[in-house]
């Protein structure tokens, strides 16, 4: 089976993976959730994963931004939006997206480190692909001012290396 890795920019590509986003993170699903209510980020970038017989089955959000770590600034790369269509589990592709952003991480000579934020049933997964858990706190913005960011956990890869404790802003919307 063929299958085709695309990273495209993330506004052009949202038609795109809108479909799989709103199956997977709509209203109607994370409406009840302790985040369900945060405004998030849009994509910069995002891995399309797709095959020639079911389309889009995995799709991952890439961010760059200045953020900062205890007061000093950073460059970091972000990853949201991670989701693979229900009945195309458990085959490698978010794995394969996941690898294919932090690949194209790498190739930013700025990025340090990079950053994303799971729920609790998901930080095995991560684990399990060399994230650790970042255990300080984090700040970012919201509509309504800066706030401090605990409805998911920080998990972070060391591109260059990345730091496991500390104070983060992450100087905008969160991912
Ligand atoms: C989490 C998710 C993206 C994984 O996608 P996927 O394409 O099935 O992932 P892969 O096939 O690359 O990896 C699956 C592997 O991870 C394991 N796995 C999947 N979810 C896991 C979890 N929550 N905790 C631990 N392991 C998990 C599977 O058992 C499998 O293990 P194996 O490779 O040893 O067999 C997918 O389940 C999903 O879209 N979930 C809903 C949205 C979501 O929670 N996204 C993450 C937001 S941070």
């Amino acid at each position: 089976m063929s299958i085709e890795i695309d990273i495209l920019n993330g506004d052009a590509a949202w038609p795109i993976a809108e479909p799989l986003h709103q199956a997977v993170f709509g209203p109607h699903i994370v409406e009840k959730l302790p985040w369900g209510h945060v405004k998030w980020d849009n994509a910069h970038l995002r891995v399309l994963i797709e095959t020639p017989e079911d389309g889009l089955v995995c799709h991952v959000g890439i961010y760059f931004r200045t953020i900062s770590w205890n007061g000093r600034n950073v460059h970091v790369g972000g990853i949201g939006g991670v989701c693979t269509r229900e009945d195309q589990r458990g085959r490698g592709y978010a794995t394969m997206a996941i690898g294919a952003a932090v690949h194209t991480m790498r190739a930013n000579e700025a990025v340090r480190f990079a950053l994303l934020f799971c729920e609790p049933h998901n930080v095995a997964f991560y684990e399990a692909r060399n994230w650790h858990a970042f255990t300080g706190e984090v700040y970012c913005e919201q509509p309504e001012g800066r706030i401090r960011f605990d409805h998911m956990a920080p998990f972070v890869f060391d591109i260059v290396r990345a730091p496991r404790q500390g104070t983060i802003d992450l100087c905008g919307l969160p991912w």
